[in-house]
C-alpha cells in the first residue's frame, strides 16, 4: 500500500516536472520566435522591397537637371544599419546615385562645427515650410532662408564653411567619406556640370542672398553646393549616414571621433520638420522618423538612438521624394514599430 503511494507520488512529481519543462521550452521558443520576428534580416528587407517596387511606376525621374533624367527608373535598393552597427542590404546595393539634398545635413554639420549654431542660424530660420525645396519667396519678405534644408538655406550653409575655392566642398566630401568609412566616394562631374549649367533658380537665390548681405563670396561658393549635390553614394552609404545622426554622431563601426549629442539633435530636428519639404508634416504623422530626401531618389532615415535606414529608387512624387523609397520605409517602420512618437 505504502509502496503504491510512493510510486504514484513519484509519477505525479515527474509529470509536473515534465509539464514545467514543456512550459519553459514553449516560452523560450515563443521568445525566440518573437525576437526572430523583431529582427531585421535580409529576408525581411527583401520581402518589403518586392512588395513595394511596383510603386516606382507612380513616380517620375527628376529631369530638371538633365543628367539626372538618365537614371534607371527600375533600380531599387534598401539598406539598414541595425542597432549593433551591422549593415543589411538588398536590391541594387552597388548602384550609385547622386546624394543631392541629403548632402545638406552633412554641410550643416560641418558649418555648425566651424561657426557654432548661433552664427549659422543668425542668418536663417528653424522654420518648416508648406512650399517646395526650391521656393525662395520668403527671401524677399524676411530677407533670410526658412531653414537649412531648403535650397536657399543650404546654399547659404555651404557658403559659411571656411576656405577658398573648392575647400568647403572638399570638407563636406571628406565628412561623407568618414561617416560611411568609404574613401571611394566622389562626385559626378557630369551631374555637377549639368547642375551648374541649368541651376538658374539656385543662382538667383545665391545673388538675392548676396544682395541681402548674407553672402559675401564669389560663385565658387555656389559651385560647392552644386558639387556636394553631385556626390555619388549607395543606399548603404545613406543607411550609415542615418545611423550616424541617429547615434550622437558616432559611426556605425563605433568610431566616436565626432561624437556630439547636441549636434545630432539639431540635425535630426531639422530632418523631422523640413527634411521631406512640404510633405514633412504628413511624413511625421505617417512615419515619425527624422528623414532627408534627395532628388536623386535617395532617402536617409534616423531611428534615434538605434538605427539608420537608406533607400534608393529614382522615380519621385510631386514633392521630390522617392515614391517606392517612401513606401519601403513606411512598411519597415510600421512592421517594427519604429516611430519617435511611440513609447
Ligand atoms: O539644387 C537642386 O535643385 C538639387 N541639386 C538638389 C535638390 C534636392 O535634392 C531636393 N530634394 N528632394
Amino acid at each position: 500500500m505504502q509502496k503504491t503511494f510512493f510510486i504514484k507520488l513519484l509519477l505525479l512529481f515527474a509529470t509536473v516536472n515534465i509539464g514545467c519543462f514543456s512550459i519553459a521550452m514553449y516560452a523560450q521558443q515563443k521568445t525566440t520566435a518573437i525576437s526572430a520576428k523583431n529582427q531585421i534580416t535580409e529576408k525581411v528587407l527583401q520581402e518589403i522591397l518586392q512588395q513595394n517596387k511596383q510603386y516606382a511606376s507612380q513616380g517620375k525621374v527628376a529631369d530638371y537637371i538633365p543628367e539626372l533624367g538618365k537614371m534607371d527608373p527600375d533600380a531599387i535598393a534598401f539598406s539598414v544599419v541595425d542597432t549593433n552597427g551591422n549593415v543589411i542590404s538588398v536590391g541594387d546595393v552597388s548602384k550609385k546615385f547622386t546624394i543631392q539634398s541629403i548632402s545638406k545635413i552633412v554641410a550643416l554639420m560641418v558649418a555648425v562645427r566651424e561657426k557654432g549654431e548661433a552664427a549659422v542660424f543668425e542668418n536663417m530660420g528653424y522654420y518648416g515650410s508648406d512650399k517646395p525645396f526650391n521656393h525662395f519667396g520668403n527671401l524677399e519678405i524676411t530677407g533670410k532662408p526658412l531653414n537649412p534644408m531648403m535650397n536657399a538655406g543650404a546654399i547659404l550653409t555651404t557658403s559659411m564653411i571656411e576656405g577658398d575655392g573648392e575647400i568647403p566642398f572638399q570638407k563636406i566630401l571628406k565628412m561623407i567619406r568618414y561617416i560611411t568609412n568609404n574613401n571611394t566616394i566622389d562626385y559626378s562631374k557630369m551631374v555637377y556640370l549639368s547642375e551648374k549649367e541649368t541651376g538658374h533658380r539656385n543662382r538667383g537665390m545665391f545673388y538675392l542672398m548676396k544682395n541681402n548681405g548674407l553672402i559675401n563670396g564669389t560663385e565658387d561658393q555656389l559651385d560647392n553646393y552644386f558639387k556636394q549635390c553631385s556626390i555619388e553614394v549607395t543606399a548603404e552609404d545613406l543607411a550609415k549616414i542615418g545611423y550616424f545622426f541617429a547615434n550622437e554622431c558616432v559611426r556605425f563601426d563605433g568610431d566616436a571621433t565626432y561624437k556630439n549629442a547636441d549636434l545630432s539633435k539639431l540635425i535630426q530636428s531639422q530632418m523631422l520638420i523640413a527634411g521631406m519639404y512640404e510633405f514633412s508634416g504628413e511624413y511625421a504623422r505617417r512615419i515619425g522618423l527624422p528623414s532627408k530626401s534627395g532628388v536623386g531618389g535617395g532617402i536617409a532615415v534616423c531611428v534615434p538612438g538605434k538605427m539608420g535606414i537608406g533607400v534608393f529608387s529614382a522615380p519621385l512624387d510631386t514633392h521630390g521624394n522617392s515614391v517606392a523609397g517612401y513606401q519601403m520605409i513606411l512598411d519597415l517602420a510600421t512592421q517594427f514599430g519604429l516611430n519617435v512618437f511611440l513609447p
